[in-house]
């Protein structure tokens, strides 16, 4: 049964463009792959917390020898892993803020990314076999040709990090001047086709 990690982002909830597109996603994913199973991994609505010292403590040692708040702080990453190596598709919706992205996804790809576990320590990404699709809504438009084009530091980022962990198959659908709704501004609609093409590829 193919699996789906739905990763939001936005604190916008309803009315965010990031979100209204990856339903758009979800619904396409799921007429193609009727039985598939779809997980939810909310990061407004529980941010993870940030890399500290226990953390780091519990990642580069072993389980017996974590101290209780290093057991706590790798049990939350130790969680997230897992619902991302159970997934045969990741699907990230996030705003681009201040040409990058927002601080909670940052916080989700520190948990994510783990020698020994996600990346080897010979640096082989072992999350492989796996495909990604990346939406970014964004208020400008750094589509291709765009004169600030080179601006947006948040597709190559998180295409770069995927790749690390092993996720190479990655699609990036750029919404750009998705700023959901005002006048004059795209459609969320406008960016079906590059989603229902993330789906099919
Ligand atoms: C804190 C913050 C920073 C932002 N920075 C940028 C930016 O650097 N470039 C840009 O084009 N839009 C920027 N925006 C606009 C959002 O990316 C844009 O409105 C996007 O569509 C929001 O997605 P959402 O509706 O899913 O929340 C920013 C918005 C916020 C709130």
């Amino acid at each position: 049964m193919p699996s789906l990690l739905t990763i939001e982002v936005s604190p916008r909830l309803e009315s965010s463009t990031s979100r209204k597109l990856t339903a758009l996603f979800v619904q396409e994913w799921r007429a193609a792959n009727g039985d598939g199973r779809v997980v939810v991994r909310d990061l407004a609505k529980t941010v993870p917390p940030f890399v500290d010292a226990p953390w780091i403590g519990g990642a580069f040692t072993p389980p017996e020898q974590h101290s209780p708040e290093s057991a706590a702080a790798i049990a939350i990453s130790d969680d997230l892993v897992a619902e991302l190596q159970a997934a045969d598709h990741l699907v990230i919706g996030t705003p681009m803020y201040n040409f990058s992205i927002p601080a909670s996804l940052k916080a989700w790809i520190d948990h994510v990314v783990r020698v020994g576990v996600t990346v080897s320590t010979a640096n082989v990404g072992l999350l492989t076999g796996k495909k990604a699709t990346v939406i970014i809504a964004t208020g400008g438009d750094f589509g291709p040709g765009s004169p600030v084009e080179g601006y947006n530091l948040a597709s190559g980022y998180l295409r770069q990090v995927l790749g690390w962990i092993g996720i190479t198959d990655v699609r990036i659908v750029l919404a750009g001047r998705a700023r959901a709704g005002g006048e004059g501004e795209m459609a969320v609609e406008q960016f079906g086709g590059d989603i229902r093409m993330a789906v099919a590829a």
